[in-house]
C-alpha cells in the first residue's frame, strides 16, 4: 500500500493530476455493449475510448488483452469504522477503501451517524475528517438516528450545500435507530421538499424486540437466536409498509441490504406499478443460507450475525430470480467487519454480537462468479448491477458506472479466465474472519484506476491515503427528475 497509514499525519495530496493510462486490447463493456476497444484517460478523465489508440508521451500502458475493461465498482452501502455495540468496525477508510481498490470498486457511499441529539452537520464535520484518509472516492448518506426540528431544518444544508442527498430510517433497532411510522412519514416528506432519497432499513422492529427478549428467556442466547428472532415475514412486512407510506408521501424510496424473498416480492410488484421504489441486495444474500447459524463453533456462526441475517434455503434463489426480472437492480456490501475477539462480546448472549459482515473487496469477484458464470446476468447487466443502476439513484450518474468521454477515469479490467480462493488469510479487509473461506471464484479484477490513478495493477497495491475525493453529490429537482444529462433511477 502507498503512503500514508491509518491515523494521524495524513496529508491527502488531490492535487497532483494523474499521469495519463491507456488501457490497450481489452474488450470495453457498458450497459450498451460490447466492443474490442482501448481506453485512454487523462488528467483522471476518460478521454478517448476507441480502437488501436497511440500511447500517450509519459504516460503508462496496461495491458489487457483478453480483459474485460469495465467502469470501477461502485458499493453503494459501506461503513467503516462505525461505532457499534461499545466498538468499531474493523476497517478504516484507508484499510477498506484499499481493499475495495483491490476488487476493482473505485466508490464507496458510507454513512454519517449522528448520535442521538447530535447535529448531522456536526456529525457530517466529523466522519469528513475520518474519511480524509479514503484512496477511491466516497459519498455519504446520512442516518436519521433521531427525528426533531433540528434534524429536519439540518437536511436543508446538508443536501443543498453538502451534498449529502440521502438518509437512512430504520423501522428496526428498538431503542436505538428505530423510528416510528409518524417520523417516518415527516423525514419523507422532508425529503420530498429537498429532492433527497429515502432509504429505510426495513424490518418489524417491535416484533424483533419481543422475539429477542423470548429466546433470552428461554435461554436461547446462541448466535443461532439472531435469525430466529428476525423472521423474513418481518422485513416483508416492514419493506411493504414503507413502501405504502412512500407511495401515500409521493417520494421514490431506496430499499437497502433485501435479504428476504417477500421483500423482493413487494419492490417487485412496486415497480410493475410504475413506483420508483429502488431494490438492493447484497452477495451473501444470493449465495448463503442460515444454516451457517446451526455451525458449533461460536465463532463461525456469530461471524456471519448481520441484520436483516441470512434466510433459510430458497430464499438466495428467489433473490436471483429478482435481479434477473428487474425488482432488485443494485448491489452493495454493506460492509460492517468485525474481528472474531469483536464477536465474542456477544459469547453469552447473541444480542450483543457486533451485526455485521465483510465483503468490498470481493463484490466483484463474486457477482461476476455467480452472475456472470451461473447465467444469471450479462456482462453488460453486470455492469448496471454493480455501478451503473447505483450511480443513477445516487444522481453520480454518468460521472460513475459509465466509460462516457468526461466521466471519473474509473475503470476495472477483469480477467474471466483467472481463478482466486478467497480467504481471510490473504484478505485486505483487516479483519480475521471472512463469510466467503475457501470459495474459489472465476473472474478477478487484475487491474483498477480510481480516477486515474493506477491503483492495484495485479497484485501490486497502490491505493494511497487521501486520493479519494469526497462526492458532493446534487439533489433530484421537481417530481424527482434527474440532475441535467443525467437518467432517472433505475
Ligand atoms: O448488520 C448490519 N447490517 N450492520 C450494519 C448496519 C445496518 O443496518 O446496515
Ligand atoms: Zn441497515
Ligand atoms: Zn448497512
Amino acid at each position: 500500500m502507498g503512503s500514508g497509514t491509518a491515523g494521524g499525519g495524513i496529508v491527502p495530496d488531490q492535487s497532483v493530476t494523474p499521469q495519463p493510462v491507456l488501457v490497450r486490447g481489452g474488450t470495453v463493456v457498458t450497459e450498451e455493449g460490447q466492443r474490442r476497444a482501448d481506453v485512454l484517460c487523462v488528467a483522471g478523465k476518460i478521454a478517448v475510448v476507441g480502437e488501436r489508440l497511440e500511447a500517450p508521451a509519459g504516460g503508462a500502458v496496461i495491458d489487457a488483452g483478453g480483459c474485460l475493461v469495465m467502469p470501477g465498482g461502485l458499493d453503494p452501502h459501506t461503513h467503516m469504522r462505525l461505532p457499534m455495540m461499545g466498538t468499531h468496525v474493523a476497517d478504516d477508510f484507508l484499510s477498506g477503501t484499499a481493499a475495495a481498490a483491490s476488487g476493482g470498486t473505485t466508490t464507496l457511499l458510507d454513512f454519517v451517524g449522528p448520535e442521538r441529539g447530535q447535529s448531522p452537520l456536526e456529525a457530517l464535520r466529523l466522519r469528513l475528517g475520518e474519511a480524509a484518509i479514503a484512496s477511491v472516492d466516497y459519498g455519504f448518506h446520512m442516518t436519521v438516528s433521531w427525528w426533531g426540528d433540528r434534524f429536519s431544518e439540518e437536511m436543508g444544508p446538508l443536501v443543498a450545500e453538502h451534498g449529502v442527498t440521502s438518509f437512512k430510517f430504520f423501522t428496526a433497532y428498538k431503542g436505538a435507530l428505530m423510528l416510528p411510522d409518524e417520523d417516518i412519514i415527516r423525514g419523507f416528506v422532508r425529503c420530498r421538499e429537498l429532492g433527497a432519497l429515502p432509504q429505510i432499513h426495513a424490518e418489524h422492529g417491535d416484533l424483533i424486540a419481543y422475539l429477542q427478549a423470548k429466546l433470552l428467556r428461554q435461554g436461547d442466547v446462541g448466535p443461532s437466536a439472531h435469525a430466529r428472532s428476525r423472521p423474513s415475514q418481518l422485513e416483508g412486512e416492514a419493506t411493504h409498509r414503507v413502501i405504502t407510506i412512500a407511495e401515500i408521501v409521493d417520494v421514490p424510496l431506496y430499499v437497502v441490504h433485501v435479504s428476504a424473498a417477500e421483500a423482493a416480492e413487494f419492490i417487485g410488484r412496486a415497480r410493475r406499478r410504475g413506483l420508483r421504489v429502488i431494490g438492493e441486495t447484497l452477495p451473501g444474500f444470493l449465495a448463503i443460507d442460515d444454516a451457517v447459524y446451526q455451525d458449533p463453533d461460536f465463532d463461525q456462526a456469530a461471524g456471519h450475525v448481520m441484520s436483516p441475517p441470512f434466510r433459510p434455503r430458497g430464499h438466495p434463489e428467489a433473490l436471483w430470480r429478482a435481479v434477473e426480472d428487474g425488482a432488485l437492480t443494485t448491489t452493495g456490501t454493506d460492509h460492517c467487519c468485525f474481528t472474531r475477539e469483536q464477536k465474542r462480546q456477544g459469547k453469552d448472549r447473541f444480542t450483543s454480537i457486533p451485526n455485521g459482515v465483510g465483503s468490498v473487496e470481493d463484490r466483484l469477484h463474486i457477482v461476476w462468479h455467480l452472475g456472470v458464470n451461473g447465467g444469471h446476468l450479462s456482462p453488460e447487466r453486470f455492469v448496471s448491477v454493480t455501478s451503473a443502476n447505483a450511480a443513477r439513484a445516487y444522481n453520480l450518474w454518468p460521472r460513475k458506472g459509465s466509460l462516457q468521454v468526461g466521466a471519473d477515469a474509473d475503470v476495472a479490467v477483469l480477467d474471466p479466465a483467472r481463478t482466486k480462493t478467497i480467504s481471510a488469510r490473504t484478505q485486505r479487509q483487516r479483519t480475521d474472519f471472512s463469510i466467503w473461506e475457501g470459495r474459489e471464484v472465476r473472474g478477478v479484477v487484475v487491474h483498477t484506476l480510481a480516477g486515474g490513478r493506477h491503483v492495484y495493477a495485479d497484485g501490486d497495491l497502490r491505493a494511497e491515503a487521501g486520493s479519494g475525493r469526497f462526492l458532493k453529490r446534487a439533489p433530484f429537482g421537481p417530481a424527482y427528475e434527474p440532475a441535467a444529462g443525467q437518467r432517472t433511477p433505475r
